[in-house]
């Protein structure tokens, strides 16, 4: 039988996709090392343009030139396997996508690699978790733009629809789509971690039970918080559990797990030399809540803060919520600064403004906050950093009140909240205050002669410190 796509690797991912392009009348070949798993795919999702194969080679020989692969396998070794197996298959102009959460310098090494061989690869960002693959993913490929055309039509016709448009894009050359992907999911970091540190707050300071927080969450998820994540918030605080008389949310234990892309954003920042305190910041929490033992063993050993309720529950609710939204601003304004940072780094020549677009349905982040951001870049394709935008700034000084105060809930309650706290220092390093570096700069010649510069001569210089304690 021929097939116009083949799909290598047929776990949740890998299936999913596979009987979403099926749906879209694509006929799509699947292959599984394991031969258990796509015999239960056809027996479970047995679909008319689905055709299994139980050999590589057939796969490939099922396909008109040039074909096209895609592989849903773990990121890593089984990636570099799979592409070894297929290759001596290939001919020149055939096309391998990886569709998995692969590190972008990878992408980068295979591509280059491939390329020599003729082949086109593409590293391609799926984002949307299993109903999003199976309905309509948000879809960000990178690799070489003409070869593109080849793979559009049927990533286009699986991608979720925003307005109308497709949620997928070219995104640029080599290992730019999984970057992209890489930075939505350290963004996605910071939105769980903030939205949890709203739930503390809400829960431990506003006194507020599952299910108040729940028709709170609601509420926002009609206002301009709405997203996927408010929304499956607001339901989890409403799921009951099945094994006791208690709410779900309360039997889940208290340590987050992380497969390491929010991490490797951390990293490449550093690397970079940009600031995304927040990303950072959520890493850390999953870090400090994985200590279950040590942290309650601690428990007795620190004295609890006196506890301070606000005055107004439902102010303080609002006040919750305004911070959200502004720490939320700044945390977008964080990963998208990466994204064009790395654009120029690697020569990418990314759209800001289109990468926000995509991210608007079928992915993790997607929310109506994402249109705000695509005006903000189709306005000003130059924008340095997001909160600069004239809508978002107006944002930030009507919120960042609200910001402060919770914070300082929080503080005096001892409740963590990291990444909201990473806001507001990001915020105040950002408005122009001073940041102390002068100290710095005196400290580091001091004891090192590494000079520093005047505000008022230029050059670099050097002081002969007079103290005596040193
Ligand atoms: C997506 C998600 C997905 C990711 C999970 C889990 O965009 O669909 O980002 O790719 O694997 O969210 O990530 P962690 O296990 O690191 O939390």
């Amino acid at each position: 039988q021929k097939t116009d796509f083949g799909i290598i690797g047929l776990a949740v991912m890998g299936r999913s996709l596979a009987l979403n392009m099926a749906d879209h009348g694509f006929k799509v070949g699947g292959y599984n090392r394991s031969r258990m798993v796509t015999e239960d795919l056809v027996k479970e999702h047995p679909h008319e343009n689905f055709i299994p194969f139980y050999e590589l080679e057939e796969l490939v020989r099922s396909q008109e030139r040039p074909r096209k692969f895609l592989i849903m396998v773990k990121a890593g070794k089984p990636v570099d396997l799979v592409i070894d197996q297929l290759v001596p298959l290939l001919d020149e102009g055939d096309m391998i996508l990886d569709g998995g959460n692969s590190f972008f310098e990878d992408t980068i090494r295979r591509e280059k690699s491939l390329k020599e061989k003729g082949i086109n690869y593409f590293g391609t960002g799926v984002s949307g978790g299993e109903k999003g693959a199976r309905f309509g993913p948000s879809i960000m490929p990178g690799g070489d733009m003409e070869a593109y055309g080849h793979v559009a039509p049927v990533l286009e016709a699986i991608a979720a629809k925003a307005q109308g448009e497709p949620c997928c894009a070219y995104m640029g050359p080599d290992g730019a789509g999984h970057y992209v992907k890489m930075v939505h999911n350290g963004i996605e970091y910071a939105d769980m971690q903030l939205i949890a540190e709203a739930y503390l707050l809400l829960k431990y300071v506003g006194g507020c039970s599952n299910r108040e927080m729940a028709d709170i969450f609601d509420e926002w998820n009609r206002m301009e918080l709405k997203s996927y994540l408010i929304g499956i918030t607001a339901g989890i605080f409403r799921e009951k559990d099945d094994l006791s008389d208690q709410e779900l949310l309360d039997m889940i234990l208290d340590s987050a797990g992380q497969k390491g892309t929010g991490r490797w954003t951390s990293l490449e920042s550093l690397k970079q030399g940009v600031n995304v305190s927040m990303i950072t910041a959520a890493c850390n929490a999953r870090i400090m809540s994985n200590r279950v033992d040590p942290r309650k063993a601690a428990q007795s050993l620190f004295v609890s803060p006196e506890k301070k309720q606000p005055a107004d529950k439902k102010a303080f609710g609002e006040q919750v919520r305004n911070g959200l939204y502004t720490a939320k601003i700044i945390a977008y304004a964080q990963g998208f600064e990466l994204l064009a940072h790395a654009s120029g780094e690697y020569g990418w020549n990314l759209d800001y403004g289109r990468i926000a677009a995509i991210f608007r349905a079928g992915c993790i982040i997607q929310a109506d906050f994402l249109d705000d951001i695509t005006h903000a870049f189709e306005k000003n394709p130059g924008l340095t950093n997001l909160m600069l935008d004239p809508f978002f700034l107006e944002k930030i000084n009507a919120g960042q009140e609200s910001l402060r105060h919770i914070l300082a809930m929080a503080i005096i309650n001892g409740i963590p909240v990291p990444a909201m706290s990473q806001a507001a220092a990001y915020l105040d390093a950002s408005r122009g205050m001073p940041v102390g570096a002068n100290l710095i700069q005196a400290q580091r010649d001091c004891f090192g002669a590494h000079t520093y510069e005047r505000i008022d001569r230029e050059g670099n210089f050097h002081h002969e410190w007079r103290l005596t304690d040193a």
